[in-house]
């Protein structure tokens, strides 16, 4: 019942913020202009939804009041906060995300300011409500569903900017994360879809340390996750845009790493030549393998022993008898 009323608010809003931004004067200078700059291509801000929300802070309530809809429910949305008994819009003047569900449907808006965010959080996201459950978001996924199941393979990113170019230039197996760690939930509906996760982060230390951190579930899921490192300070989005869709395409087939050996192969570079720190990183990577699904994948999980323990130089057995006493 509420949740089938925010999806009917939610898909008001949507063709609200659209023709904010397609149908007025101050969505074609404030924010055509943006989307045009960093370069989506109006077809493709057309076929993710995106949106304009005008500076005036009374627009799209006093819209959706004229609609009649539920002042609770609009505050539910995220769409209205109370201010004093004062009812406002919540985005203003910013560039729309709608997000949807896997039948298409909105469930909720990612909201960025146009130009550098000052004083100001650069994306202001739906709260947690009926519909939207964070930790089960997987912006992109309604629009990468096909191309998933075709290349059985799904690529992870972390922004929605990051999902639309890569769109843009032809990559559509591409869902995100949305900044935050990635959760079970998350992984588990991409289990749905398919065994195979490329990860695509930025290559700073903060992306390499949210990877990293999805590994150990992503492991528990049996899924096979690759990883791919996107060089100095540049993310999808920004990269591809640099090199184009070719060189990018070529960037992500070369530098595909298999997560756990990447996993080994850094840790092993901080451990240097201490032995302890060295005993460390065995352990470490047993219990890694120790979450590999042993039911499922009995095999892969041999094959990982086998390489993680030349890797290392130490006996196979032993490896084995360690990633045994985990779990
Ligand atoms: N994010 C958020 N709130 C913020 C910053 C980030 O919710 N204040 C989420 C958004 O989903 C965003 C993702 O984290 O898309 C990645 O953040 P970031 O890399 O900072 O943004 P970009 O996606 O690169 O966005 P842009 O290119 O527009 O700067
Ligand atoms: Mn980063
Ligand atoms: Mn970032
Ligand atoms: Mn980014
Ligand atoms: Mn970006």
């Amino acid at each position: 019942q509420v949740a089938e009323s925010l999806h009917i608010i939610n898909g008001f809003a949507q063709k609200y913020f659209a023709e904010q931004l397609w149908q007025t004067q101050e969505g074609e200078a404030v924010a055509q202009s943006y989307l045009e700059e960093r370069g989506f291509r109006r077809e493709i801000s057309e076929k993710f939804q995106l949106g304009y929300s005008p500076q005036n802070r009374h627009s799209f309530v006093t819209a959706a009041l004229q609609k009649q809809y539920n002042a609770e429910l609009l505050v539910k949305t995220g769409l209205v906060v109370n201010r004093n008994e004062e009812l406002l819009d919540n985005y203003r003047g910013r560039i729309i995300f709608p997000i949807h569900n896997n039948t298409g449907k909105v469930i909720g808006f990612g909201a960025r300011v146009i130009g550098k965010a000052e004083k100001v959080p650069k994306y202001i996201n739906t709260p947690e409500n009926e519909i939207y459950v964070k930790s089960r978001i997987l912006y992109g996924a309604y629009f990468a569903r096909q191309s998933i199941d075709k290349q059985d393979e799904c690529l992870l990113v972390e922004g929605y900017t990051d999902v639309i170019s890569l769109h843009q230039a032809g990559i559509e197996n591409v869902v995100a994360s949305g900044g935050t760690s990635l959760t079970t939930d998350q992984l588990r509906i991409i289990k749905k879809y398919t065994n195979n996760l490329t990860i695509i982060y930025d290559g700073d230390s903060a992306g390499i340390k949210a990877a990293l951190r999805g590994l150990d579930m992503a492991l528990e899921e049996s899924l096979n996750v690759k990883l791919v490192l996107i060089p100095d300070k540049e993310d999808p989005d920004s990269y591809v845009n640099k090199v184009g869709a070719n060189a990018f395409r070529e960037f992500v087939a070369e530098h595909k790493k298999d997560f756990i050996l990447f996993q080994l192969e850094i840790m092993l570079k901080d451990a240097g030549n201490d032995v302890s720190r060295k005993n460390d990183v065995v352990n470490q990577i047993a219990e890694t393998l120790s979450k590999i699904n042993k039911t499922e994948d009995f095999t892969k999980q041999q094959e990982y022993i086998r390489q993680c323990s030349g890797i290392l130089r130490i006996d196979e057995t032993g490896l084995t008898t360690l990633v045994n006493k985990y779990k």
